[in-house]
């Protein structure tokens, strides 16, 4: 059984989201998401979340591409998620283009970036409910 882990905050989830973890799921057979906790995004992307950990949890796990999912609190969990979770494929998006390979050489995992579905994101989503304001 080939296992496939990805990261990310998945808040207010759309549907590059889903493209994402449907692309990510056909790279194996189980789909690990390793979900940033609110505090990770606060302290380390200066970001404030809609939903709460709890709820974004709740929403990838009614996703049917997603089998588990884990908190990544900190930057540096990923060489350890490998091993502790028997790793085959790192998936992320391709805004993260090469980012890891480093890291992750030593790991001996696969790492792959798939393309973004172009133009929805979490922030544009926000920005555009928010231009709109008072426009019913
Ligand atoms: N993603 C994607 N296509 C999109 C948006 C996101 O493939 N249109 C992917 C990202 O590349 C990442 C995962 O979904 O691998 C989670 O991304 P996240 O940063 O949570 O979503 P964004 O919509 O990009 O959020 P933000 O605008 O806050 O950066």
């Amino acid at each position: 059984m080939k296992r496939v882990i990805t990261y990310g905050t998945f808040d207010l989830l759309h549907y590059g989201h889903i493209n994402l973890l449907k692309s990510a799921k056909e790279q194996g057979d189980y789909l690990i998401v390793a979900l940033s906790t609110d505090e990770f995004n606060w302290n380390e992307k200066n970001k404030k979340n809609y939903f709460s950990y709890e709820k974004r949890k709740q929403l990838l796990e009614s996703v049917r591409y997603v089998d588990l999912v884990i908190p990544e609190k900190n930057w540096n969990q990923k060489v350890t998620d490998m091993e502790r979770y028997y790793i085959d494929t790192f998936v992320m998006g391709d805004d993260w283009l090469g980012k890891f390979d480093e890291t992750l050489a030593a790991t001996g995992v696969n790492v792959v970036y798939l393309s973004r579905t172009p133009e929805v994101s979490t922030t544009q989503i926000k920005n555009d409910l928010y231009a709109q304001e008072g426009i019913k």
